[in-house]
């Protein structure tokens, strides 16, 4: 275990009052110092020098303000009117990112704390790095509304792009680029592409979406003073670009994952996020006068905000709920369900559903109606063209289709089951209370996904065919 030494130290202080200061502090405690940390200015004290090279350790400082900033167990009024900062030993053990495991210890003229570093686990990082880390995770928003009227910063702007340039890529390949779009004579353009295609997706709901879609907000391209284009060059880099030979998709993976950088850095900055995909990209390529080599990424609009909302905006309006991270997460091979340290459970959706419909996860459904239907092949066109059918294809051969078809391909009859849980469980995710459920199929496989669909609808609290208690499924497919 490596240790981190915090040293407060008056000038003069000399090595044998330290040496048995630094030794009181170090009894008991395992592991070796690896460093010794005080404030700056103080590292040329021969008695701080001498003990350094005794432990054989690393010498660090800090400067006061970074001191100041740390919170710490014990803080002196005192030593805050002379040195500027109210700890020293402690505030530089935890600066340091080790956890404090002796607080300060005194003598006339030294303060010592010292400090563990979990070199496993968080090499550098203290606890309370690890939260905020976490924090600024999961209070990141999309955010549309709120921007106050007040421009983005150009140093504030380059700390954030700054961290989207940082992001991993395939190859270190970096195909990004970001184009700031300030003028509203070109946010006006973009504004009338999204408003298009807001017109054009409106129209293809059923009714009651619809009108829970028309009180949605989708963009703030003009609320906002900053807009960014996130791009990607799939070439960048030349022909050779390691790790992207196999998997040419890797290369919009690495922009996307630039643009989650920035959403993060802006959520901590104070600036608002919001990404629009209400667009054909090519459009505002054009806009932009984008070579056609380039690919549009994401379209964000970014501005400073007061307050970033608890919830994501989707969740808040009811039109859709996030998914139990249970849900996603498998172990070994597809279908074993469960947490990290839980026993996964059988790839028998049936158990699992009852479970949900026990669990507090259990999500209610909202009012869409959505009439599902099971084939195995056929002609699916017809069904296709009204806007609440959604077909469930589970055929072995890949439907060239849009999301109006789910290809369900069940390799047996209990994934079909499980598979049909699943189709049923997002379908309440995204707003259905009610699914009319029927199979034009004659398959098992077909048969069982229908069923899986009933038994995933009831558990997560949707009407099916009439019916709201897990305990009423007629097996009619059976
Ligand atoms: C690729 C992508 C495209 C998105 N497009 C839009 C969009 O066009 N309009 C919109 O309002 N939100 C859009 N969003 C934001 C999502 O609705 C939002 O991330 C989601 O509801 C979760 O909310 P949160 O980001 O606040 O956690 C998009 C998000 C992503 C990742």
């Amino acid at each position: 275990m490596t240790l981190v030494v915090g040293i407060g130290l008056r000038a003069g202080t000399p090595y044998r009052e330290l040496r048995d200061l630094v030794n009181r502090a170090l009894a008991g405690v395992e592991g070796t110092v690896g460093s010794v940390v005080t404030v700056e200015g103080r590292e040329s004290e021969p008695g701080l020098q001498r003990l350094v090279a005794s432990l054989d350790a690393q010498l660090l400082t800090a400067t006061s303000q970074e001191l100041a900033e740390q919170v710490v167990p014990t803080p002196s009024e005192q030593v805050g009117q002379l040195a500027g900062t109210a700890s020293v030993s402690e505030a530089a053990v935890v600066l340091s990112g080790a956890e404090l495991v002796v607080p300060k210890l005194k003598s006339a003229g030294a303060t010592v704390a010292v400090g563990r570093l979990d070199t496993v686990a968080a090499p550098g990082y203290s606890l309370g790095d690890r939260e905020v880390v976490h924090r600024v995770i999961a209070e990141r928003r999309d955010v549309r509304r709120g921007f106050l009227d007040k421009p983005v910063d150009h140093e504030l702007l380059t700390r954030v792009l700054e961290a989207a340039h940082r992001a991993p890529s395939v190859g270190l390949s970096q195909p990004w680029d970001f184009l700031l779009v300030r003028d509203v004579a070109t946010r006006r353009k973009i504004h009338e592409l999204a408003s298009a295609q807001r017109d054009t997706f409106a129209a293809s709901l059923p009714p009651d979406r619809r009108s829970a879609f028309d009180g949605l907000k989708i963009e703030a391209i003009l609320d906002t003073p900053l807009n960014i284009a996130v791009t990607c060059d799939p070439g960048r880099g030349g022909r050779h670009v390691l790790g992207r030979h196999a998997d040419p998709r890797t290369v919009w993976f690495s922009a996307a994952i630039a643009v989650q950088n920035l959403w993060l850095a802006a959520r901590a900055e104070g600036l608002g996020v919001g990404w629009v995909s209400f667009f054909e990209p090519g459009e505002v390529a054009a806009v932009l006068g984008l070579p056609a080599h380039v690919d549009l990424v994401g379209y964000l609009c970014v501005g400073h905000v007061s307050e970033f909302a608890a919830a994501p905006e989707l969740v808040r309006s009811g039109w859709a709920a996030r998914r139990p991270l249970a849900w996603a997460v498998h172990q070994e091979q597809w279908g074993q369900r469960g947490l990290p340290g839980e026993e996964p459970s059988p790839a028998v959706a049936v158990q699992a559903a009852v479970a949900a419909a026990e669990s507090p996860e259990r999500v209610a459904g909202g009012r869409q109606v959505v009439r599902v239907l099971v084939m195995d092949g056929g002609d699916m066109a017809e069904h296709l063209r009204e806007a609440d059918v959604l077909v469930v294809q589970v055929g072995a051969e890949k439907p060239a289709a849009d999301f109006g078809v789910l290809w369900r391909p069940a390799r047996t009859a209990d994934e079909a089951v499980e598979l049909g849980v699943e189709v049923a469980r997002d379908l309440v995710l995204q707003g259905a209370g009610t699914l009319l459920v029927d199979c034009v199929a004659e398959s098992e496989v077909a048969e069982r996904l229908t069923q899986g669909i009933r038994w995933g609808a009831l558990a997560c609290g949707a009407v099916v065919n009439g019916q709201d208690e897990p305990g009423t499924v007629s097996d009619s497919s059976a």
